[in-house]
């Protein structure tokens, strides 16, 4: 079957051969391989003030009627959603319903994989982030993401993984300053201490929590508005799963949070707004209902919300 995709539908840049699966890639290092970073100075946006350890300011995203395809397989059906700063929203609802993909819109990763269109748009603080006059570098750089597997570069050093997002932005920073970025990017994302004394051991060597941290860090580093987390703690036990959620209560305070899961009470934990999707026998993802998690999760409006978020199905 074919489908006929509407006139702003936008297609996948069929940039990704060589990249393989997104997921395991860094998420600020792979947009260097799709855009080398030569003259990145023009490019950098808000990386270009001052010394960049300080923490940023958070931003609204909203999505606003996104549809999504891999070929002519509609995946996503008109999802809108206001994810407000400074919260934290969380996505749950069950496997292939679209929670990925919507995440990938959010920060243009979507157009990775060469089958892929999209239509509607992603607003950062009311500026369409696909807007054809802005650079998908910053798009990704201002909208940061850790994925479910922790993906640190083993060899590298601790401090060296902290800084790599900086590094490949082209960005000039002293000795000092670096250091004072690698401490703070550390200790927003709740590992600090554990790893004052070892910054040049090799990032490989850490606990598989120590590494989801890592990775945050990496994150923080180049001073994102919003963190998109994919089931942040599913690869992770228990004790580091409740670290890395004191770590995002923490953190909303200057980065607006996305963060996709199963588990319904860590939902119930971290976040202030939640948003259900569900993709009804075959037809594409959609959101059945959103709004405030203690809400949704005490009163549920729609029955299909009431099922779910009571383990019925899923
Ligand atoms: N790279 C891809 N190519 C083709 N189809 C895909 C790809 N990634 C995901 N899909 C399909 O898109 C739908 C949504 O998947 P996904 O966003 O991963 O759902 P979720 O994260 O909710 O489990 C599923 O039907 C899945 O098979
Ligand atoms: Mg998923």
């Amino acid at each position: 079957m074919t489908t006929t995709l509407p006139d702003d539908v936008r297609p996948g840049s069929g940039a990704s051969a060589a990249l393989g699966d997104t997921a395991v890639l860094p998420a600020v290092d792979d947009t260097a391989v799709l855009e080398p970073v030569a003259g990145a100075p023009a490019a950098l946006g808000s990386l270009a003030g001052p010394v960049p350890a300080t923490p940023s300011t958070p931003s609204t995203l909203e999505a606003r009627a996104v549809s999504a395809w891999f070929g002519s397989h509609k995946v996503l059906d008109r999802v809108s959603l206001t994810m407000p700063a400074g919260q934290v929203t969380a996505l749950i609802g069950p496997s292939g319903c679209g929670k990925s993909t919507f995440l990938r819109i959010l920060n243009r990763m979507h157009e990775l994989v060469p089958s892929a269109a999209l239509a509607g748009s992603v607003l950062l603080d009311g500026a369409d982030i696909y807007d054809a006059s802005r650079r998908v570098t910053d798009a990704r750089r201002r909208i940061g993401m850790v994925f479910q597997k922790p993906n640190p570069f083993p060899a590298m050093s601790i401090a060296e993984n902290v800084t790599s997002g900086l590094a490949l932005t082209g960005v000039k920073v002293s000795k000092g300053e670096r250091e004072q970025i690698v401490e703070s990017a550390l200790t927003r994302a709740g590992l600090w201490k554990e790893v004052k004394d070892r910054l040049r051991a090799p990032g490989g060597g850490l606990s598989g929590g120590q590494q989801q941290r890592l990775c945050i860090a990496r994150s923080l580093a180049v001073r994102p508005r919003v963190l998109l987390m994919d089931e942040p703690c599913s690869a992770l036990d228990p004790t580091s799963t409740r670290r890395i959620e004191e770590t995002i209560g923490e953190l909303s305070q200057e980065v607006t949070i996305v963060i996709v899961t199963h588990n319904m009470q860590q939902a119930a934990r971290v976040s202030q707004q939640c948003a259900f999707f569900l993709a009804e026998a075959g037809t594409p993802g959609a959101i059945v209902e959103h709004g405030d998690t203690e809400a949704m999760f005490s009163q549920p409006s729609d029955p299909r919300t009431h099922d779910y978020v009571n383990g019925r199905f899923g």
